[in-house]
């Protein structure tokens, strides 16, 4: 098996998959489309971060590509249409930068409510600005949690250590952690909390889900967070209310357009506004954060390769299998569409061959079928279940 790791991933990945006897080639940068469908002819795992755009051509080009590891959390660089119709697994690392978020956002929260970085500069200016008119302390102060997913849940305990009252509004129904309080409704923690914090996901629907409206509800000089995504906000909005003083402080990390590059020029309406803490995006940037990506992916994508195994990927229905005793596995990855199982079930009884086990998993879009079978089958079989009208591909495991 060939694995081509891009982006300077981790030496932690490297050494996991070489222990593993992979064949490995590392590139330090990201590869443009020419480049990586020459690159990826025989390459069977693919590991990139964010920068690598893998596109329709990349994918219908190499044919042995089996999985893509995104050793970061998005996924919108990769073509996951393009992953379905020709059988290709993603797997990324859905929250091994949480903590480093979480106290991100706990970090912001105390340097907004003590002014630091205003005072901070003013003394870089020269100016001995000493006084605890508008600084306050976080215990005791109410924090709304909006999005109580990884990060907003993780973010609830923590606050609550340091003597905060939590309340939280997510559109499921979650268990409230410790002593946190469920809002029945966004407009109803907007009016409750003194500092606000955005940790939702980043679905079309939630455009613009702060805006005018939103930030008027929210208390006189009530604190702002944005670490989660740029178009969740209108930071037109909300750089007018940090003006008018309506908010007394953001911090902001993701914006509406960001970058593509490491280190370029960038303008946003929010810059040099009063107590407002602007970081590139680096919410999850921490060398933990890396080493655990590194750390995650890899068991995902061996584990794959190894079983079948389609734990936490992104667009393969998740099955956890353990490792095959005698025989074969048989993998039929399917659209999903009626009728495919008994298909899959009519050519192993017309060849007499017997199921010691089978599962089923369907998503949205893909059905994925385990067949263990200990007994001796001819080529025959394996072209007729690629025969099936709607499979996209079948893979054996010995
Ligand atoms: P998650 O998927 O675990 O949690 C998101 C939660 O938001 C879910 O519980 C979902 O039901 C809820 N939700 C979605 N729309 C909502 C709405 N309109 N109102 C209320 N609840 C809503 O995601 P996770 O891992 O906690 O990440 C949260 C955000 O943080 C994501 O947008 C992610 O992209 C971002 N993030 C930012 C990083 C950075 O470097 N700044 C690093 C990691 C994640």
């Amino acid at each position: 098996m060939k694995i081509l790791l891009l982006e300077n991933i981790h030496p932690v990945a490297e050494e996991y998959f070489k222990k593993k006897n992979y064949e490995l080639e590392t590139v330090n940068d990201s590869l443009d489309e020419n480049e990586l469908i020459e690159k990826l002819q025989d390459v069977h795992i693919l590991g990139i971060r964010s920068k690598t755009q893998i596109t329709a051509e990349v994918i219908k080009n190499n044919p042995s590509l089996e999985a893509i590891g995104a050793f970061c959390i998005g996924t919108n660089q990769i073509d996951m249409e393009a992953c379905n119709k020709y059988g290709v697994a993603v797997f990324n690392a859905p929250f091994s930068n949480t903590r480093s978020v979480v106290e991100l956002a706990i970090g912001n929260m105390i340097a907004l409510m003590r002014q630091i970085f205003d005072k901070s500069r003013m003394l870089h200016e020269g100016q001995w600005y000493k006084t605890a008119t508008n600084s306050f302390e976080v215990r005791g102060k109410s924090l709304g949690i909006i999005g109580y997913g990884n990060i907003g849940s993780q973010l609830s305990v923590l606050a609550e250590a340091l003597g905060m009252k939590v309340y939280f509004y997510d559109i499921e129904d979650k268990l409230p952690l410790g002593n946190a309080e469920v809002c029945e409704s966004m407009e109803e923690l907007l009016q409750l909390a003194d500092v606000i914090t955005v940790h939702v996901d980043g679905r079309p629907s939630n455009k613009n889900l702060i805006d005018s409206e939103q930030f008027q509800l929210m208390k006189d000089g009530a604190i702002f967070i944005n670490l989660a995504r740029g178009f969740i906000v209108n930071i037109e909005a909300l750089a007018e209310n940090l003006r008018s003083g309506k908010i007394g402080g953001a911090a902001v990390d993701v914006y509406p357009t960001e970058p593509k590059l490491k280190k370029t020029e960038y303008h946003t309406v929010l810059q040099n506004l009063p107590n407002t803490i602007l970081t590139p995006h680096i919410g999850g940037s921490t060398e933990e954060a890396q080493k655990k990506i590194a750390e995650f992916v890899p068991t995902k994508l061996h584990e794959f390769i190894r079983t079948g195994s389609t734990m936490s990927s992104v667009n393969f229905p998740n099955l956890q299998l353990q490792g095959i005793r005698d025989g074969h596995r048989i993998i039929h990855v399917h659209e999903n569409v009626p009728g495919i199982m008994a298909q899959i079930n009519n050519i192993f009884a017309e060849k007499g061959i017997n199921i010691d086990s089978q599962l089923l998993k369907t998503n949205e879009k893909l059905g994925y079928v385990i067949t263990d079978v200990t007994q001796n089958y001819n080529g025959d079989v394996l072209d007729r279940l690629k025969n099936i009208e709607n499979t996209i591909m079948v893979r054996v495991l010995y």
